[in-house]
């Protein structure tokens, strides 16, 4: 069994003088089988990180997405070091802010026109500001995660310290629903300034819904903005709205643009993206150059390396195999494995049911909080690791569900969540 005597030890001292011991809901202890779980990485190599009490584990959370490549990927460091050389960040741009505009303007099907920032937040809160400065309205329909900030997170349960007057103004549609969006339109007429929706979450996109979405927004004179944080630079390199062929007028990017490197973007078409020069849109950090050197560096490897094929060719393999478990063990309706190969999410309602297999993928050496985020570091031996380890586990989840023992089987606290979405 492994040992987390450190873990633990740190844990306590951490939470003493950080608030939730981690700056991320989704890698703090909410989403483990505290007690039982690594909650401390000290390094990564790979598809592969060390905890603080130097258990090895094959990594599926790739850092919740941004580690498109592995871990110390020697193309993308070496691009760090070379620009570290040079300097961090300066006093005017760099020119390398030039040079991935203008990649991501090749890329991007809507890029017309680009600006940086730091966390996928930035970028989100960017596009809708952007879009009420150019429509001159106020409501936003948002459909999705879209960041921590006040304009979108009043929508989500965990909304204390945003206020009222702010909250009033975001109004959450469904996917799949165009009944959903359209009501909205209809009750706030001509009042909404920004519709804003991850291209393609967990389900896919049925009977023409992405088109239907950029019809009716643009027929309430509304700008459809693509929050392509996740979905950027994994569908492809020109994101989902090239993946679907549905170009926004605005898009967000963020996570897998340079491997691990802070850096996200607003892009979209210049006659709305020329209004940048007039929003408030601007941070200290904004154009720092190890990033820039970064994302180039990440751009250049997944094209040459032909790094979007391979992720969905390995992750289709992987969800074949492990779709087959789940129905080979008859646990349809306790798991679904939903998504596309380049980034699987199981939905598993029932928490004790998710901390089981995370206590016993743990025990076997493999980091995982419910998702198969695909890099190109997961090769072929360690996917089948995976897949081995739920043939080993799934028969017993169902064994312990079948005799109603599964709750006394978790040793650790079972999962809290966090309720995100
Ligand atoms: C779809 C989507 N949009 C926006 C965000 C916010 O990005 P960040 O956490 O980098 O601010 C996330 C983060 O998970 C996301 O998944």
């Amino acid at each position: 069994m492994r040992n987390f005597n450190r873990t633990n030890i740190f844990f306590k001292k951490a939470r003493k003088i950080i608030p939730l011991s981690s700056q991320t809901f989704s890698k703090s202890y909410l989403v483990y089988t505290l007690g039982r779980a690594p909650l401390f990485i000290e390094r990564g190599e790979g598809a592969y990180v060390w905890d603080i009490d130097g258990n090895k584990y094959l990594d599926m959370i790739s850092a919740l997405l941004p580690v498109i490549l592995g871990y110390q990927y020697p193309a993308v460091d070496r691009a760090i070091e070379k620009q570290l050389k040079k300097g961090i960040i300066f006093s005017l741009p760099s020119l390398l802010e030039y040079e991935l505009a203008k990649e991501l303007t090749k890329m991007i099907p809507c890029a017309q026109m680009v600006r940086f920032g730091k966390n996928g937040s930035d970028a989100t809160a960017g596009a809708v500001r952007l879009a009420r400065a150019v429509t001159k309205k106020e409501r936003v329909a948002v459909c999705g995660y879209h960041g921590w900030q006040d304009w979108y997170i009043g929508v989500n349960p965990r909304n204390e310290g945003v206020p009222k007057a702010v909250k009033g103004l975001v109004h959450k549609f469904q996917y799949n629903d165009i009944q959903s969006l359209e009501k909205l339109f209809k009750r706030y007429k001509n009042e909404f300034a920004a519709v804003i929706m991850e291209p393609m979450n967990l389900e896919e996109p049925k009977n023409n819904f992405l088109e239907k979405v950029k019809e009716i927004t643009h027929k309430n004179k509304a700008l459809l903005i693509f929050d392509e944080i996740i979905t950027g630079f994994r569908f492809g390199l020109g994101g989902a709205q090239k993946y679907f062929n549905v170009i926004p007028d605005l898009a967000a990017f963020g996570k897998s643009m340079a491997n691990g490197m802070p850096i996200s973007c607003v892009v979209g078409k210049r006659e709305y993206m020329k209004k940048m020069e007039d929003i408030f849109f601007s941070f200290t950090f904004g154009g720092e150059a190890l990033s820039l050197a970064a994302a180039l560096a990440t751009i250049k490897e997944i094209k040459e390396k032909k790094v979007i094929q391979v992720i969905w060719r390995e992750g289709s393999y992987l969800e074949r195999e492990t779709q087959r478990l789940i129905e080979e063990n008859r646990l349809e309706n306790v798991m679904e494995l939903k998504g596309k190969p380049c980034w699987q999410v199981f939905k598993i309602p029932d928490l004790v049911v998710k901390s089981y297999i995370q206590q016993k993928l743990i025990e076997r050496g493999i980091l995982w909080t419910g998702s198969h985020n695909m890099s190109f570091s997961h090769k072929r031996k360690d996917l089948n690791y995976l897949i081995k380890a739920y043939k080993e586990i799934f028969p017993s989840l169902k064994n312990a569900i079948d005799k109603g023992m599964l709750k006394k089987e978790i040793l650790g606290k079972p999962i809290q969540g966090i309720y995100i979405r």
